[in-house]
């Protein structure tokens, strides 16, 4: 198993979830975030004015998947949430030790 840890522009997270649910992914979490990239932060054009914004708003994914999933996912992401702009975002790939469901004490893909 693997966790992958999507970071995205917020307007994606619909796109995210489809993908998810394409994939047979039965579960994910998000978070809203802030962060800052290569470019650290962007500047934004207020009323003719220039403005540095140091944090960016972000949405964070979390998802636990088979093995045998991530690339497939990886590759629907690249394709699908890739618009060529800068702050597209990132994606992180962690192994997974374990995976527990509390309910039933399943572990490891029985627990996906
Ligand atoms: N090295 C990093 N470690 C942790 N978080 C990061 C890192 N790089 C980027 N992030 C997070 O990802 C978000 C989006 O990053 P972004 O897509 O702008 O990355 P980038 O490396 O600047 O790529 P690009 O050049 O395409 O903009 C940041 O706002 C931040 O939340
Ligand atoms: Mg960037």
């Amino acid at each position: 198993m693997k966790k992958l840890e999507i970071i995205i522009k917020p307007e994606k997270l619909e796109m995210v979830k489809e993908i998810l649910d394409a994939n047979g992914i039965n579960g994910m979490n998000f978070v809203n975030t802030m962060g800052y990239g290569k470019q650290n932060g962007v500047i934004k054009s207020i009323n003719g004015k220039e403005y540095k914004i140091g944090f960016v708003p972000k949405i964070k994914v979390e998802t636990i998947v088979a093995d045998e999933v991530v690339e497939t996912v990886v590759q629907n992401i690249l394709d699908e949430v890739n618009t060529g702009q800068y702050g597209d975002g990132k994606i992180a790939i962690y192994p997974v030790e374990d995976y527990i469901r509390i309910r039933t004490g399943e572990r490891g893909n029985a627990a996906l």
